[in-house]
């Protein structure tokens, strides 16, 4: 059984996609959901999908293992960023090497970077006016959108796309593929 965390800082809904996909799953598990804020809506979503939660401040998440031994108290075997804004400090990155991934919603390396997360993104996708955008699943390590890209997908921009019609096409896109992307890689681990 592979035993899965997911990180989020927000809303949640892809927390709440991968949950669904592995809940008749009897070989993966979404087995803790951690959050960054006490108010995340993810982790009313946790509560009512019965997962466990934790939350943590970015001060802890930088200078104590108190994520790193919550990880462990769960025997967490593989790390899901999903919509997670911090960066993930070395102690996780050496516990879980090659067993974290994140999802962008951008082409990568196009649109990556610190303060690159959700509207801005989608924002300067239009403004650049692109052609085409879409998202990337990538493995995570000690910088913000570095990692090796495990997969990518995308559709075209048009003419009178504003940020809005981005983002719910980019959602579309991540709803469909990320859960199936994360058990070609966690699974069996
Ligand atoms: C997603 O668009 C993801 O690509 C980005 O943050 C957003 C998270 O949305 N990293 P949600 O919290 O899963 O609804």
């Amino acid at each position: 059984m592979t035993r899965i965390a997911i990180f989020a800082s927000g809303s949640g809904s892809n927390a709440q996609n991968i949950n669904e996909y592995f809940k008749d799953n009897s070989d993966v598990s979404i087995s803790l959901i951690l959050a960054n804020k006490s108010d995340a809506y993810v982790l009313e979503r946790a509560k009512n999908m019965n997962i466990p939660s934790f939350v943590f401040s970015n001060k802890e998440l930088q200078n104590t293992t108190i994520v790193l031994e919550k990880l462990q108290e769960f025997d967490i075997d593989f790390i899901v960023l999903a919509g997670f804004l911090l960066k993930v400090p070395s102690n996780l990155i050496s516990a879980y090497s090659n067993k974290i991934v994140n999802i962008h919603p951008a082409l990568l390396p196009k649109f990556g970077g610190k303060g690159m997360y959700g509207m801005h993104v989608h924002q300067a996708v239009v403004d650049n006016k692109e052609k085409e955008t879409g998202i990337t699943i990538h493995y995570v390590n000690e910088n913000y959108d570095e990692g090796q890209i495990i997969f990518q997908d995308k559709f075209k921009v048009v003419e009178n796309d504003n940020a809005d019609d981005v983002a719910s096409k980019i959602h579309e896109l991540e709803y469909e593929h990320f859960p199936r992307v994360i058990g070609e890689v966690a699974e069996g681990l």
